[in-house]
C-alpha cells in the first residue's frame, strides 16, 4: 500500500476505548519478527530476517525485519513500520483494530466499555461490515447448533459427511433455514443497518435473506475475519445452484482471497509447500485428516492476486485436480501464471471420480499421503503426457504440442529451470534441443518487448502525473554535496534513499533530517564519558537555540519532543516517536532506523567503506559532524540573506549605517562559516 493509503485513513475512531496503559501494554508486547511471521515467511539472515514483500509482488526477498530494532521496511517499495503498521498496513485495520489484533495474539486484556445502541448505531456508519459478518457467522452457527431444522437438517448433514463438531466449530461452519427473512429481521433488530447487509449480499435487494435453507461456510481472511460466506443447498434438484456465495464487497476480493489460507498458512510454511484442491468441503475433510497446509480457490482458476498470496508462505504448489478432464484442461491455464511467479509447480491427479474429501475419507491420512507422494507429477511432464495422449502420432499435433509447452517454458523466470525443462521436453518429445531453445528465446523476446512498451507506457502516464508531486525526492545541490547524509561515506543504494521520503524534502533537509536519525538510531547512547552526557542531551544542548531555524515542521516538532524528555530526565530514544499515533512520524523514524548500513543486504554487497566503522562505534564523530554540518548549512542560509540586504542597501544607498552594520554581520557569519568548515575538515580528514 502507498504512504497515501495510509494517510487517507481515519484509524483512531475507537481510541478511547482502550485506555493508554493498555495501549502501552499492547505496543511493548508486540515482536515484530512475530507478527509479522503470521503472514510472511522468514529466513535469517545475519542479525535480521528477510522474506518476500507483502506490500508489492517480487521474486527475490527485500523485505527486511530487524528485531533488535522493532522494525520492518521493504527496500524493494519502501514499506515499513512497527509492529502495529504492520498490522495497520497488511489488514487494512484502524489503529484500534490492529491494537486489538495485537492484544489478542498477546493474550492482553482490554477492558472495553459496555456497547450501548447509540455506540452500536455509530459503528454502523463506521467501516463496521467486518462487525455484521461476524455477527452473521454466530446467527448461522446458531441456527445450526440450537434450533430444531439446523440440528436435524444441516448438523446431521455435516455430521454425515464424517465433519467432527471441532471441526464444524473451528470453521464456523452454519446453517440458515427456510424461512424468508428470519436472519435480516434479526439483524435488524439488533441495530445492525440494512445498507450494511445489502452491501454484504446477505439481504438480496428484495429485503429477502440471500441464503435460506443451506449449509453455511464462512470465508476468512488470513487475520481470520469473516469476509464473506458459501451456502451450499442440501437439495437434489438440479435446478438450484449447489453453492451460493458472497458477492464481492470492501471486505472481499474473491480473486485475492484462498478458502482455509488462514488456517493452513502455518502448516503451509512449515511444510514449505501449499496444496490447492478446489472445494470447501475438501479444505476442510483434508485438515480434519492432520494435512493441514491446505487452501481452496473456491471453484475458479486460480488467478494472480491468489498465488501472490502464496507466495508469501512458499515457493512449492502442489495442485490436486479431480479426477475429470475437463476440470484439468481448464485448470492447465492457472499453471503457466504460477510459473510467471518462479513457483514449482507439482500436479497430483486422483482416481476418476474421486475428490480430496472422499479419497481422503476412503484412504485415510496415510494413505493419502502416500499417494500424492507416488502419483505428484512435475507439472511440465503431466502438461507433455496430457497433450501428447491427445496429439498421438499427428506430426502437425505434435508441433502445436510443442509451441505450447515452449510456451509455458518461457514463462519461467529462472534462467538454469528453464534450461533443465528445455533438455528434459527435447528428450521426451525427441526435438532437437537447440530448436526448443530459439523458439523459447522468439517468445521471451515478444513478451520483452510487449513489458517493455507497456512500462514505458505507465512510465508517461505516471510522469504526467507526478509532475508537482510533493514527495519527490531531491538530491543535494551545489557545495552540499559534499556533505551528504551518513557521514558521506554511505552511498546511496540503488534507486536512492531515502526512499519514498515520507515528508516533502525541503532545503536543509539533509541536515535536519541527520541529525533525527542520529536520536532515533543513537540517542541513548554515552556522547562523552567523563561528565555521563549521552548523544541526545548533547544534541539538544546544541540545538535548543537553533530549533526556530529548523525548515521541516515533522522534525521541528520531533526536536522539541526531544527538548522536551530531556528536560523531564528521559533519553530520547526511538519509542518516544514510535507509539505516536502519527503515521508520519513513525514513517520517518522507521526510515531513519533502516539505515543501509545495519541491513545486511547492503552490507553483502559491499556498499560502504569498510574500513570506516558503523555509527554505533562512531556516536561522536557522527554527532559532531551531523551538528557542524547543520550549523554550516543554516550558517549559508543567513550569509545569503545578509548578502542579498547589503546589495538592496548598496542600491538604495540611504543608510550607511545599517549598511556597515549588515557588513559586519557579515563578516562574523562567514568567520563563523570558515571556522565551522575547518572543524569538520579536522573531523573528516
Ligand atoms: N462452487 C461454487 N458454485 C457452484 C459450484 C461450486 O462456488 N455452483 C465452488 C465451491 O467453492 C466449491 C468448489 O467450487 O467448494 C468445488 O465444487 P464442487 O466440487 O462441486 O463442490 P464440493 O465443495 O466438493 O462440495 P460437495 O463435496 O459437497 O459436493
Ligand atoms: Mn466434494
Amino acid at each position: 500500500m502507498s504512504y497515501l493509503g495510509l494517510l487517507n485513513k481515519k484509524p483512531y475512531r475507537y481510541y478511547s476505548l482502550i485506555d493508554k496503559a493498555t495501549v502501552d501494554q499492547i505496543l511493548e508486547a508486540a515482536r515484530v519478527e512475530e507478527v509479522v511471521e503470521d503472514f510472511v515467511n522468514l529466513k535469517r539472515r545475519g542479525v535480521n530476517m528477510i522474506g518476500k514483500c507483502p506490500f508489492h509482488d517480487e521474486k527475490t526477498p527485500s523485505f527486511t525485519v530487524s528485531p533488535s530494532k522493532n522494525i520492518y521496511k521493504c527496500f524493494g517499495c519502501g514499506e515499513g513500520g512497527f509492529p502495529v503498521n504492520f498490522v495497520m498496513t497488511h489488514e487494512n485495520m484502524s489503529f484500534p483494530e490492529a491494537l486489538k489484533y495485537l492484544a489478542k495474539k498477546y493474550n492482553i486484556e482490554i477492558q472495553e466499555k459496555e456497547v450501548s445502541a447509540e455506540e452500536m448505531a455509530a459503528r454502523q456508519i463506521a467501516d463496521s461490515l467486518y462487525i455484521v459478518n461476524d455477527y452473521a457467522k454466530d446467527y448461522f452457527g446458531n441456527q445450526l447448533f440450537n434450533t430444531d431444522e439446523g440440528k436435524s437438517v444441516g448438523l446431521s448433514y455435516f455430521k454425515n459427511r464424517g465433519f467432527l463438531e471441532s471441526t464444524i466449530k473451528k470453521w464456523n461452519l452454519g446453517y440458515t433455514n427456510t424461512d424468508r427473512d428470519d436472519f435480516t429481521r434479526a439483524a435488524i433488530s439488533k441495530y445492525y443497518k440494512k445498507e450494511h447487509l445489502k452491501t454484504l449480499g446477505l439481504t438480496s435487494k428484495s429485503d429477502i435473506d440471500f441464503f435460506r435453507s443451506r449449509v453455511m461456510f464462512a470465508i476468512h481472511n488470513l487475520s481470520g475475519k469473516v469476509i464473506a460466506f458459501g451456502g451450499r443447498t442440501l437439495s437434489s434438484d438440479k435446478k438450484i445452484p449447489k453453492y451460493m456465495n458472497s458477492p464481492e464487497s470492501e471486505i472481499y476480493n474473491k480473486s485475492r482471497s484462498l478458502y482455509g489460507l488462514y488456517f493452513a498458512k502455518t502448516a503451509i510454511r512449515k511444510a514449505d509447500e501449499c496444496i490447492m484442491v478446489e472445494g470447501y468441503t475438501d479444505v476442510i475433510t483434508l485438515h480434519q485428516n492432520q494435512v493441514e497446509n491446505v487452501v481452496a480457490s473456491s471453484g475458479t482458476s486460480l488467478t494472480s492476486g491468489q498465488i501472490h498470496l502464496v507466495n508469501r508462505y512458499t515457493s512449492n504448489i502442489k495442485i490436486i485436480y479431480d479426477g475429470d478432464p475437463a476440470g484439468i484442461k481448464a485448470a492447465l491455464r492457472g499453471v503457466d501464471l504460477v510459473l510467471e511467479h518462479d513457483m514449482n509447480v507439482k500436479i497430483v491427479m486422483l482416481p476418476s471420480g474421486e475428490d480430496p474429501d472422499s479419497f481422503m475419507k476412503a484412504k485415510g491420512t496415510d494413505g493419502f499421503k502416500q499417494y500424492l507422494a507416488d502419483n505428484e507429477k512435475d507439472f511440465l511432464f503431466f502438461k507433455i503426457e496430457l497433450l501428447m495422449s491427445d496429439a498421438g502420432n499427428d506430426p502437425i499435433k505434435k508441433t502445436i504440442v510443442m509451441k505450447d509447452i515452449v510456451g509455458s517454458i518461457a514463462k519461467i523466470p529462472d534462467q538454469l529451470k528453464r534450461a533443465v525443462y528445455l533438455q528434459e521436453t527435447s528428450r521426451i518429445l525427441d526435438v532437437d534441443e537447440s530448436i526448443l531453445i530459439s523458439e523459447t528465446f522468439k517468445i521471451i523476446n515478444k513478451d520483452q518487448k510487449k513489458k517493455d512498451i507497456d512500462l514505458r507506457r505507465k512510465q508517461n502516464r505516471e510522469n504526467k502525473q507526478n509532475s508537482n508531486t510533493p514527495f519527490a525526492v531531491a538530491t543535494p545541490k551545489g557545495e552540499d554535496q559534499f556533505f551528504p547524509m551518513n557521514d558521506g561515506k554511505v552511498p546511496l543504494p540503488p534507486g536512492g534513499f531515502p526512499h519514498q521520503s515520507a515528508t516533502p524534502i525541503l532545503h536543509d533537509e539533509y541536515q535536519e533530517r541527520d541529525i533525527i536519525r542520529i536520536l532515533v538510531n543513537h540517542g541513548c547512547l554515552i556522547y562523552d564519558k567523563d561528565s555521563n552526557v549521552t548523544v541526545c542531551q548533547h544534541i539538544v544542548a546544541n540545538i535548543r537555540d537553533d530549533i526556530d531555524k529548523i525548515d521541516n515542521p515533522l522534525y521541528k516538532q520531533m526536536l522539541e519532543m526531544a527538548m522536551s524528555a530531556i528536560d523531564r530526565g528521559d533519553q530520547v530514544t526511538a519509542e518516544l516517536y514510535a507509539n505516536t499515533q502519527d503515521t508520519n512520524m513513525s514513517k520517518v523514524v522507521v526510515e531513519l532506523m533502516a539505515d543501509p548500513y545495519t541491513y545486511a543486504g547492503w552490507q553483502h554487497k559491499g556498499v560502504y567503506l569498510q574500513t570506516q566503522k558503523p555509527p554505533e562505534e562512531n556516536q561522536v564523530l557522527d554527532t559532531d559532524q551531523a551538528i557542524l554540518r547543520f550549523r554550516l548549512v543554516k550558517i549559508k542560509k543567513l550569509i545569503d540573506l545578509v548578502e542579498k540586504k547589503i546589495k538592496e542597501l548598496t542600491v538604495n544607498q540611504n543608510s550607511s549605517e545599517e549598511f556597515l552594520l549588515n557588513i559586519r554581520v557579515l563578516q562574523k557569519l562567514k568567520d563563523e562559516r570558515n571556522t565551522i568548515a575547518k572543524k569538520l575538515n579536522a573531523v573528516i580528514f
